[in-house]
């Protein structure tokens, strides 16, 4: 039977409603149940909402990246291999660098040439400490190239000139004969990087210069005027977007400079660093208050890409989150400005949840950096001296590969809650896609620490024949690895899902990430 348009949209709209307000019974115990459209589906997950981000900040460069030739920690030209084998694992997409506020303080120059003749700075954001500039556009570079991530590099808008964020992108891109060519050259280097990613300015409404968003746009169009294209290397400009719902940035940069922009960055932290609770000695209602502020992501997003759409209805300016994750209380004992903390499970789950929205948000949600890879904030590795862990965030990072350049499958997730105290949140949340080869793949929280979440899952167009999967979890919501345990949390082979008429059926252990593999 052919339906009319209207009543075609009817149907859509009353199904909409049923499935988005599908409630919870009062008790919380509705019936879990998600919804895949598998035959449908048409935008891609950018790869890139899986990029990270390192700043000259604690020990992120140096040390976390950077020990330099000399080292006996196995290096490739001064970058530690253990880093780079265990980022590769997680298909690192792109990085982000030299800042966040650090970025707006930087000189690009006094980070090129002979190491012993490159002058020192201090860094006065993070820890008032002397930097050698020995790591900087040839080493971030190489680090890339070992990776075989993208470059995402942040100009200074704060504290530099025009000239210098012009000549930067000369130094690195242009082929011809130029002064900073030359001095590329001279630098051994004659070859241009390729360099597509680079934002102007970082935080400027804050540590970047204290602008205002009427000051910023002006500013951003001026420079990024001279952020020029040369020989073949387009460059893709990110303005210096919104902290957390700062409505009104959006909009002035939305309004005055949409045209001459190709992405705009969102920043958002979670965590309870204001609160001086430690990142692994917590209670079910730091549990909770965590992953509530995390879920906050979804109404950011949806927000900022209203506004977006009433400028840019085509969806041409991509929504950046450059930077987001938890903030904890630093590690005691620790250098206050280094912001160095442990990862926990409830980083795992805080991750899992974000990433799920930046899915199903990947029409506009097109590169997203979670802070920072290494030694900082959630980080995905920490390292002492010669000894690395990887942290359950990393595990998660791993897990939703399989999402990465996949097409994003609609669906709908009708949750029990999570609830204490008298608040509650969605207890589950979720996100799917189909790779290249036909498989679908599912991702799902269960933040509730106590009760597992049995689930049904309806496949629309497409059968379940087999369906494997892993899970993260750990018997305390406190768990974390340590360089003497490193593996007290990490994925583990799950048996819990098993196909069903119409798909499949699972149950999810409380407090866990789980990935789950449809084989058609
Ligand atoms: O990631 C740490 C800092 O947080 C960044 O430098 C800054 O951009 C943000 O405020």
């Amino acid at each position: 039977m052919k339906k009319s348009p209207v009543g075609t949209l009817l149907l859509h709209i009353a199904f909409a409603l049923a499935a988005v307000s599908s409630p919870a019974a009062d008790d919380g115990t509705a019936p879990n149940r998600l919804v895949i459209h598998a035959d449908q589906g048409k935008e891609k997950i950018n790869r890139n909402i899986y990029g990270h981000f390192s700043e000259h900040l604690g020990r992120c460069i140096y040390e976390g990246i950077w020990v330099g030739e000399d080292s006996p920690i196995p290096n490739t030209r001064g970058i530690r291999n253990d880093i780079v084998a265990a980022l590769k694992r997680i298909k690192i997409p792109l990085l982000r660098w030299p800042g966040g506020c650090f970025a707006d303080e930087y000189h690009w120059k006094d980070g090129i040439g002979p190491k012993d003749a490159r002058p020192t700075m201090i860094n006065t954001h993070w820890g008032g400490v002397t930097e050698n500039n020995h790591f900087g556009t040839h080493e971030f570079l190489d680090l890339c190239a070992q990776l075989g991530c993208e470059p995402y590099l942040c100009g200074n808008v704060g504290s530099g000139a025009v000239l210098e964020m012009q000549q930067w992108v000369e130094y690195i891109t242009f082929d011809g004969v130029s002064p900073m060519a030359e001095l590329r050259k001279a630098n051994g280097h004659p070859d241009p990087w390729k360099l597509k990613y680079f934002g102007i300015g970082n935080e400027n409404w804050g540590c970047g210069g204290n602008m205002s968003a009427e000051y910023y746009a002006d500013q951003y169009l001026r420079y990024a005027t001279y952020v020029r294209n040369f020989a073949g290397n387009t460059i893709f400009k990110i303005a210096c977007g919104p902290n957390r719902d700062d409505y009104h940035w959006t909009e002035v940069l939305m309004q005055r400079c949409a045209r001459r922009m190709n992405g705009l960055a969102l920043h958002f932290y979670c965590g309870t660093g204001k609160k001086s609770r430690s990142a692994t000695e917590f209670d079910e209602g730091d549990w909770f208050h965590n992953l509530k502020t995390a879920l906050r992501m979804e109404e950011l997003v949806t927000k900022h890409s209203e506004i977006m759409d009433r400028f840019d209805p085509d969806k041409k300016v991509g929504l950046m989150v450059d930077e987001w994750g938890a903030w904890h209380a630093v590690e005691p004992g620790t250098n206050k400005g280094f912001l160095y903390q442990q990862n926990s499970l409830r980083d795992a789950l805080a991750a899992g949840l974000t990433l799920n929205i930046f899915n199903r948000h990947c029409d506009r949600v097109r590169m997203a950096n979670i802070a920072q890879v290494i030694n900082v904030l959630q980080a995905m590795i920490l390292t002492d001296k010669e000894r690395i862990t990887l942290t359950p965030t990393y595990h998660v990072f791993e897990m939703f590969v399989p999402h990465h350049d996949a097409i994003r499958l609609p669906d709908e997730l009708t949750t029990a809650d999570y609830s204490i105290g008298g608040e509650k949140i969605p207890a589950l949340n979720a996100s799917a896609s189909r790779d290249a080869a036909g498989k679908i793949h599912i991702t799902l929280c269960n933040l509730d620490p106590n009760r597992p979440a049995p689930i049904e899952c309806e496949l629309r167009g497409a059968k379940a024949s087999r369906v494997s999967g892993r899970v993260l979890t750990a018997p305390e919501i406190t768990a974390h690895n340590t360089f003497d345990q490193p593996e007290r949390v990490r994925p583990v082979a799950f048996d819990g899902a098993r196909p069903s008429a119409n798909g499949f059926s699972a149950t999810l252990p409380p407090r866990s990430v789980v990935a789950l593999e449809i084989q058609p």
